[in-house]
Formats: structure tokens, sequence, C-alpha cells
């Protein structure tokens, strides 16, 4: 048979999707799943969004621009100037999802070999991502004590060799539900400007900052034109997941220029979701402010609800919709998948996603899991409950 190549079998499974099958047998047993594995919203995407895709008027669904129609583009820099980010609309590459501008950032500034640092844990696909474009991801280790604070500045300088291209953040943080302070950012740029490096801050979940603090874009950091890459998608920002539609955004030409001709390698985003992409930006700010608060009490509720479990140990998200739990168990692979196969509370478990999967240091995060808090505030009690009573009688 002929071979798979080394790329391919090194590529790493996805922990959010990889336990699906055993959730399908699970629905098969009549069991109803719980799903805190996926960052998939169940909140509402607005109707101005839902609605421009059934009244459109084309005849031809045709390509658009590689880059994406400029009209989209246009209304997506007036987006970035209410948020204080001001950029023009050929700074800005319309992609299919945030995962495309991040392919398209490793394909521009990333040779095989070349090495990114990230602050682990990080996004789960970032180990994808790194591993299609040959990349080595170097990580700075942030620690659930801690509440997963970024470690010192000099933690980064020491990991940066001949080989280092960027730094990638993701603020606020999943898995983490970090947020970046601005000094901390300041600190990220006087290094990546000292030793002409990228910054990529995957900001897809700019809006989902809590508790009063606001998040400071990279993009809003005089004198890092030429270093910031900006990742930004409408997935959860309108929960429009099945949408498709991301971008990249960068002052730096030279970025811009390289990454169209991976976009137009691949001819161009899809049409119809990014007409309803340019109707979402007319979102009123209400719809913003009800969704935060309502994010906002169902982490209150969470990490209530697992604090109160002995042995679980739980980091306070202050922003996306995530959150780490340390629990008393070895390995919470096998735990999850034991949870889909083996236990449920009156027909009723939960799915997580294993958090090794969100490192690289390969042995870290065995005994703890992600979750994502995209249920209402009822299901998210239920499956902590189901979640405390699996703990009871499991053994590893
Ligand atoms: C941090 C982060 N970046 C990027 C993505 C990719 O999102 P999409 O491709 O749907 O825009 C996700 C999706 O969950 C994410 O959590």
């Amino acid at each position: 048979m002929p071979r798979i190549s080394k790329k391919g079998q090194d590529m790493p499974e996805s922990p959010i999707r990889k336990l699906v099958p055993f959730a399908e047998n699970a629905y098969k047993q009549g069991k109803t799943v719980y799903h805190l594995n996926i960052g998939q919203p169940d909140i509402k995407t607005p109707q101005i969004a839902l609605d421009a895709v059934k009244v459109h008027s084309l005849d031809i669904l045709a390509y658009t621009r590689s880059e994406g129609s400029e009209g989209y583009r246009q209304k997506i820099a007036n987006y970035y100037a209410k948020n204080d980010i001001h950029v023009k609309h050929d700074d800005i590459i319309v992609t299919t999802g945030g995962s495309e501008a991040l392919l398209f950032a490793f394909g521009s500034i990333t040779d095989v070999d070349d090495e990114v640092i990230i602050p682990e844990p990080f996004y789960a696909n970032y180990n994808g991502f790194s591993t299609s474009s040959g990349v080595k991801v170097v990580p700075v280790i942030s620690k659930i004590e801690n509440n997963f604070a970024l470690p010192p500045i000099e933690e980064f300088e020491k990991l940066i060799t001949s080989k280092t291209k960027a730094i990638l953040i993701c603020n606020p943080g999943n898995p983490t539900g970090y947020l970046y302070s601005k000094e901390e950012i300041k600190k990220l740029a006087a290094i990546v400007k000292k030793h002409d490096l990228f910054l990529i801050a995957d900001e897809v979940y700019r809006e989902f900052a809590y508790d009063g603090v606001n998040h400071y874009s990279i993009l809003q950091e005089e004198g890092l034109e030429n270093h910031a890459i900006v990742i930004d998608s409408v997935s959860k920002r309108y929960s429009m997941c099945g949408a498709r539609i991301g971008c990249l955004v960068s002052k730096n030409k030279e970025v811009i220029k390289t990454a169209l001709k991976f976009a137009q390698a691949r001819l161009s985003p899809p049409t119809l979701a990014q007409i309803a992409s340019e109707a979402a930006l007319e979102t009123p700010q209400s719809y913003f402010d009800d969704v935060i608060n309502e994010y906002v009490e169902r982490r209150n509720v969470l990490i209530e609800e697992l604090n109160n479990i002995e042995g679980v140990q739980v980091a306070n998200p202050k922003g996306a919709f995530y959150c780490i739990a340390q629990l008393p168990i070895k390995n919470s692979d096998a735990f999850a998948q034991w949870l889909l196969e083996s236990f449920d509370v009156d027909g009723e478990t939960v799915m997580v996603a294993p958090a090794a999967g969100f490192y690289s240091t390969p042995g870290v995060g065995l005994n703890q899991i992600r979750i994502a808090y995209v249920l209402n505030k009822e299901s998210l009690i239920k499956s902590v409950n189901i979640l405390k009573e699996a703990l009871k009688v499991y053994k590893d």
C-alpha cells in the first residue's frame, strides 16, 4: 500500500473532536450527552445575519475576490475602528474561519523547522497547524496554580533562538480564559521588536472580556505595525461557527502580499457566508451586552459548582468561555471516554475535552479537562453534578 507521509502520521487528533464516535454510541444507547467539549455556543445567531442569506439577490453564487469582497472588508475596518483599532480594508484578508487565517499566517512567516513560542496550555489546533507547516512549538509554561498567569516576560526571552519566528498568543485565551493586560502586551511588543519577530494574536474572543476589564489588541500598540498579525473570526462573536468566516489582519504589507498568495491558491472565502458576516456587523451592542452577561453568569455558576467538588481545582477565567479543571484522576483521556461509554446519571452524561492535547509538552495536563461553558446554566449545573457523581465511582 502507498505510504502516508510522516507529517500526516504526526498530525495530532483534535482532543475536542476525537471522542465523537463514543458520543454517537451514547446517543444510540438513548443517553443525553451534554457537550462541554466544544466551543459551539447555544446562543442564537443575530437574525439580521440569517435574514441576509434568505433574501439575497444573487443570480450566480460566484467566487469573490481571494482577499474577500471589498464591501465586507471596508465594513470590517469600520468594526475595528469602533474598537479603537485603526486598519484599512487592504490590511485585511477574509479567510475560511480563523483556522485558515492561522494557516495563512504560519504559511507566510515560517519555514520548516522554524520555531514559534506559545504560552501553554493553548488552543489545541495550534499543534495541528504547526505540524502541517513543519513548525516546532516551543511552549512557555503557565500553571493552574497561578490562574494560568503569563510567566515573567524574561521566560519568553530565554526561549528565543535563531529559529524563532514568532510568539503566538490567544487573547482572551482558549482554554484558560486568560486575558492579557495592556502592560503584558507592551512587554511582548518590546521583545518582538528587540528580536525582530512576529507577534501573532488570536483575538477571536475579543468581545468576551469580563469583570470590567477591556481587551487590548496588539493592533492598538504603536510601533508594532511590521510585527503584529491578528487572527479573527465571526464564529464566536456572532455565534456563526458554521459560516466559516474569519480574517487575517496586519499592517505589514509584505505579510498581506504573501498571505494573499495562499488565499489565491484556495480561490475565495465562501460567498454566502460573507454576505451573512457583513450583515452581522450591524448587530446592536445590546446583543453583546446580553451575551456577555449570560457568559459571566454561566462562568460564575460553573466555577462555583466545580469548586464544590472535592479534589477539583479550577482556574477562574477572565474571558472567552472555557476553563481548565484539574481532577483527582490520572488520565483524563480514559476518564472522558469512560464517561461516554460507561457512565450516566438517569440516562445523562457529559462529553469533555481531555486537556493533554492543549499542551505540547508530553505528559502535562493528563489529569485536566477543558470545559466549554456554552450551555445554559441549568445544563451546566446538571453536567457538573454528573462529573461529581462520576468522580465518586471512577477508578483509574
Ligand atoms: C482560539 C481559537 N482560535 C481559532 C479558532 C478557529 O475558529 P474558526 O475557524 O471557527 O474561526 C477557534 C475555534 O474554536 C479558537 O478557539
